[in-house]
């Protein structure tokens, strides 16, 4: 990271943040009415790679079902990820689970306060550890996810991409310079008021404390002002020290990943129909989607037959479906379906240790945990017949 041209003072960077944070920040989000800290780790998992609007939904049915961290603990691995699915990361659901579980044998129900043991837990990282913290207990404690590390880049102008550790290492620095002092006053925290004290508060009647702001302002200004595309300076409260917004350079800032072709890999799918049913087959637990219900694979066309033929009993004929790609992290997946239509009666699904297989009436595919395109294909699927 090069030396900061910083046109700010640190010391001047919570106030400011904190008072635009009050009065045109996020209030209304679900998981702000509450700083129970089940909800709040649930909300902060289910945000790591995925925005608000997408993951209200998810959140209110995940609660419904699993109103505390105890009934998540006990739940069924299949019960988690089908509540997960089409949320994608499937990593988080699995972690999510184990970590529930680990904070009930460990902690008997009780979220641990601190961010080194919160951060030691599965699936929570530096970054989330810190964002609970603040939220749950009011611990004043630096977060940096990628929304924040954009937010810094332009503000303090700093190159290099983020997710290189010297890069980083200086940004955590940044990030812990720039917290609010204990105290921050509400003077100056300027246009914070909201009632006749001066204070906001939340509904439970407890004033939101400036860590608490302060966190939220950060997300919020990343979400909704300092965006990727095409950040709204005009309503920034830090345009006027801003380099990105000075020099220009918001497109530049922060500095884009280093190009490197990501590796296209193939498979087939096999979309056995019987009547109204599909065979579904459970992937292993490790690697992509593991644990998830999805089609049986194939690398080819033989192979594919050759399935078909083991499962369903009798020789099917294969017709080719749209293909379709997905993108991972690491690589591309490009899909190539085929369907086939079993006549008479399917073999019964196996249930053993090689496979985990289950004939699935179409209209009931929502009740299992499926990847997205694996979803959408079979959506599509309703009426295709051969
Ligand atoms: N992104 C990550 N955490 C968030 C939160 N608590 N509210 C809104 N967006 C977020």
């Amino acid at each position: 990271m090069d030396s900061l041209e910083a046109n700010i003072e640190p010391a001047d960077f919570a106030p400011r943040l904190i008072a635009w944070q009050r009065t045109h920040g996020r209030h209304e989000l679900p998981w702000q009415r509450s700083r129970d800290p089940y909800r709040v780790w649930l909300s902060e998992i289910m945000l790591q790679q995925t925005q608000v609007s997408t993951v209200i939904p998810y959140y209110s049915r995940f609660l419904a079902r699993f109103p505390h961290v105890h009934a998540l603990a006990a739940a069924a691995a299949d019960d988690v990820m089908a509540l997960w699915s089409g949320l994608g990361y499937y990593t988080r659901a699995r972690n999510l689970h184990r970590c529930a579980q680990v904070v009930v044998q460990q902690y008997g129900g009780a979220f641990p306060q601190t961010v080194e043991q919160l951060a030691a837990l599965p699936g929570i990282g530096r970054s989330t550890a810190a964002a609970i913290a603040a939220f749950s207990f009011g611990v004043r404690s630096p977060i940096l996810d990628g929304n924040v590390k954009r937010v810094l880049a332009r503000i303090f102008g700093i190159d290099g991409f983020p997710g290189d550790k010297r890069v980083e290492t200086a940004m955590w620095a940044l990030a812990e310079s720039l917290l609010p002092a204990d105290e921050v006053s509400d003077e100056a925290s300027g246009e914070a008021s909201n009632d006749a004290s001066g204070d906001v508060r939340q509904r439970d009647g407890a004033p939101v404390e400036p860590i608490v702001a302060y966190t939220q302002g950060l997300m919020d200004l990343g979400a909704t002002l300092c965006v990727r595309g095409r950040p709204d300076c005009g309503r920034c409260p830090f345009a006027h020290a801003c380099v990105a917004n000075l020099t220009g350079r918001q497109r530049e800032l922060p500095a884009a990943r280093p190009r490197k072709a990501v590796p296209t890999r193939h498979t087939m799918m096999l979309v056995l129909r019987s009547a109204d049913q599909v065979l579904l087959e459970k992937r292993p637990p490790l690697g992509i989607w593991g644990g998830l219900w999805s089609l049986p694979e194939a690398p080819d066309v033989d192979g594919l037959a050759a399935r078909a033929a083991q499962l369903g009993g009798a020789p099917v004929v294969l017709a080719p479906l749209a293909p379709l790609a997905h993108t991972f992290t690491h690589f591309r997946l490009e899909i190539e379906p085929r369907l086939a239509q079993l006549v008479g009666e399917p073999r019964a699904a196996v249930r053993d240790a090689q496979a985990d297989t289950a004939w699935v009436r179409l209209d009931a595919i929502g009740d299992y945990g499926l990847p997205a395109p694996v979803r959408k294909l079979l959506n599509a699927l309703d009426g295709t017949l051969l």
